[in-house]
């Protein structure tokens, strides 16, 4: 069985840190999002994987060599963001006649596939489609079952009679091809991969559903990275409370775990975690910081309100000013970013 991540969209929603980072590649616990359905692939045994890039394509190809994977990693270019099941058309040569996993490159979950690719196997299902209730079925691609049977999908319906969404995960064979040939654009324009799945219970394939009951999320907003980054390291923390690089150094402050400190940091006279990550390069001087991203090279020095559930991004400053501000607060912020003061 093959794998395929799809690593296209913009972004939009976690901006400003997607003007410089695709999405897919901002740290949890100072790993790329990426890095972790890739490993999970990986462990359902999946040693040949795809991954569909858009015109960030440069950005990707660093992962591969940064992370010791022990998979054959083949990047495959989607020139225009047509949607989920174009994207998955693109791959079709990589694909050739393989059974295929694929996974959304945003999304992060914790239970193990293994015994999704089994019962797809056992069943000699055409799809695959993980489910799993949210509060939220508008935002979602939705399920409607009976006795068990798949009998309808719809992407992000407006009206939903079903909680059960299809989660970034879907297994397939090769008879989704001539469905999403049929397939036209949805409302928002894109070729769906849940309404070729419809087209493929219209043309008789057999789509069955697998009942996830682990943690999942798709990492679309600021909110969401900052849930996840605590979620993993969480998970971590059973093995390891404090993941700190040996280039770091750590002078006269108290870390709280769980928390990860990346390569050549320094962190002076600070209070640091819980559930922070602390990006490579990052300088910490005389701060309080928890629940938190730090993504590279960050500054903070001399900031004496305590800092909570922040994202900051590479290269970024926050800095007691040396010069007299008259009392007043200087803001050098670009595109989309946002400062929120306490009262
Ligand atoms: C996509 C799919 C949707 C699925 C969701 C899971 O939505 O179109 O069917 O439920 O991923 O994260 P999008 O992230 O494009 O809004």
């Amino acid at each position: 069985m093959k794998g395929l991540i799809l690593c296209g969209g913009y972004g939009t929603r976690l901006q400003p840190f997607t003007f410089a980072t695709a999405k897919q590649l901002l740290p949890v616990a100072n790993k790329p999002v990426l890095s972790y359905v890739i490993r999970a692939l990986q462990k359902a045994g999946v040693n040949n994987i795809g991954i569909i890039v858009g015109d960030r394509h440069d950005e990707f190809k660093q992962i591969s060599y940064k992370e010791n994977f022990e998979t054959k990693i083949t990047f495959i270019i989607q020139r225009f963001p047509l949607g989920l099941a174009h994207a998955v058309e693109t791959a079709r040569s990589f694909i050739k006649n393989n059974d295929f996993i694929v996974a959304l490159g945003d999304n992060i979950f914790t239970q193990k596939l293994r015994p999704a690719v089994e019962l797809f196997y056992r069943h000699r299902a055409d799809a695959l489609i993980f489910l799993a209730p949210v509060k939220e079925p508008q935002r979602y691609g939705i399920a409607y079952l009976e006795d068990g049977v798949v009998k309808h999908l719809e992407e992000k319906p407006p009206f939903p009679r079903s909680n059960l969404a299809i989660m970034g995960l879907y297994i397939f064979k090769e008879t989704i091809f001539p469905a999403i040939a049929k397939t036209r654009p949805s409302r928002r324009g894109e070729l769906e991969i849940t309404d070729a799945l419809q087209e493929l219970i219209k043309m008789g394939g057999k789509v069955i559903p697998y009942h996830y009951e682990g943690w999942w999320l798709d990492v679309g907003r600021p909110e969401d990275l900052l849930l996840a980054n605590h979620k993993i390291l969480e998970l971590q923390s059973k093995s390891c409370f404090f993941k700190i690089a040996p280039s770091a150094h750590i002078l006269n402050s108290i870390l709280r775990g769980p928390i990860t400190i990346g390569d050549r940091c320094l962190i002076t006279n600070a209070v640091v975690g819980p559930y922070t990550s602390v990006g490579e390069g990052t300088k910490i001087k005389n701060a309080c910081i928890e629940e938190s991203v730090l993504l590279k090279n960050v500054r903070i020095k001399g900031i004496k309100r305590p800092i909570k559930n922040s994202i900051i991004g590479t290269d970024t400053m926050l800095l007691l000013s040396k010069r007299d501000n008259e009392g007043c607060c200087k803001f050098l912020l670009g595109n989309k970013s946002r400062v929120e003061l306490d009262r």
